[in-house]
């Protein structure tokens, strides 16, 4: 018999058609998010759940008893909306996607960072508005890329590849904090330097860029107090998750210019984006489009599935996280 398992959102539909080949499928044809209690319930009746970002897992929604489902697929490399610890006491495996989104993440941050700087959002705006006056030497003015210094908070896979864009690309010069020491061919290829604290990079980037996990231990990890440390004409970059950042403090350096600019894929509690965030025109906001092209989330789908067929044939699971 083929383990029951259920996808919580519509996925690429090649992997859905796979997932349904190989395991007796539930899938959410109407794409409609689960309630709590819908996904608390598909602890007792599936042997693996298939998560995204938008479905919030706390301890709340894990039953306390007859737990039937024993791995949870993420679909996605970021799993801080996952308890682990709650996985963990009920005998749960989590898996998650590494590696397939890697690029396709960079390239957004490099996509806000181009955009915030040359200020392509507001120019489109005021072209579709109408508003566009016509070529003069003063208008809508922006900030160079070449030769400035790129901060990266987090020099993991995402991190380097952002790096290595901007490096190899745009000619930007590398500084980085990472908990652990990042020593490798890559890092030596663009001259990055790793510096001893967050701050050491805040204060000598032109821009930042975050690539840390989110969660609990990285909640706020860019405060009032670290945004205060950055250039006044600093802008920062969150393609990682919204949490990281406390977004009412940067709000206030936005609005108060004491930093330049913000490109934000990323938001503190997704859909919700704050009016005041809205109306600035130094802000560009995008919908969590990280890893949204046609070959990562097929990928990542596939990822899933990998996962999925070795634990139910008893092998472990590729990317196991907890
Ligand atoms: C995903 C992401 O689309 O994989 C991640 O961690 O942030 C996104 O690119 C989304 O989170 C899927 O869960």
């Amino acid at each position: 018999m083929q383990p029951p398992i259920i996808v919580t959102r519509r996925w690429p539909a090649v992997v859905e058609r796979i997932l349904a080949e190989r395991f007796d499928t539930t899938l959410n044809a109407g794409d409609i998010p689960l309630t709590p209690t819908q996904l608390k319930a598909a602890f007792l009746n599936f042997d693996a759940i298939l998560p995204t970002v938008s479905d919030k897992l706390p301890a709340s929604v894990f039953p306390d008893e007859d737990v039937r489902t024993k791995l949870i697929a993420n679909f996605g490399v970021g799993f801080s909306h996952i308890d682990l610890e709650a996985s963990r006491q009920r005998g749960i495996v989590v898996t998650n996607t590494p590696g397939v989104l890697t690029d396709c993440t960079a390239d957004i941050a490099m996509s806000l960072l181009l955009s915030v700087a040359r200020r392509t959002g507001e120019g489109e705006r005021q072209l579709r508005g109408g508003e566009w006056a016509g070529w003069c030497p003063t208008h809508m003015i922006g900030t160079r890329l070449s030769g400035k210094t790129l901060g990266i908070i987090g020099m993991g896979r995402i991190g380097k590849a952002a790096a290595k864009r901007a490096h190899f690309g745009f000619d930007m010069k590398i500084i980085f904090f990472n908990r652990s020491q990042v020593d490798d061919d890559q890092v030596r290829a663009m001259e990055a330097s790793q510096l001893p604290t967050i701050e050491d990079v805040l204060t000598q980037s032109d821009f930042v860029s975050l690539h840390c996990p989110g969660g609990a231990e990285n909640r706020h990890l860019i405060d009032a107090k670290r945004i205060g440390e950055m250039k006044r004409g600093g802008f920062l970059i969150n393609t990682a998750r919204g949490d990281v950042v406390d977004q009412d403090a940067l709000i206030d350096a936005l609005e108060n210019r004491t930093i330049a600019g913000a490109g934000l894929d990323v938001f503190a509690e997704e859909p919700f984006v704050p009016e005041r965030l809205m109306r600035m025109e130094n802000v560009v906001l995008l919908p969590h489009l990280g890893s949204a092209t046609e070959e990562t989330r097929v990928a990542m789908g596939m990822k899933a599935v990998e996962n999925l067929t070795a634990f139910f044939e008893g092998r472990p699971a590729p990317d196991k996280v907890a």
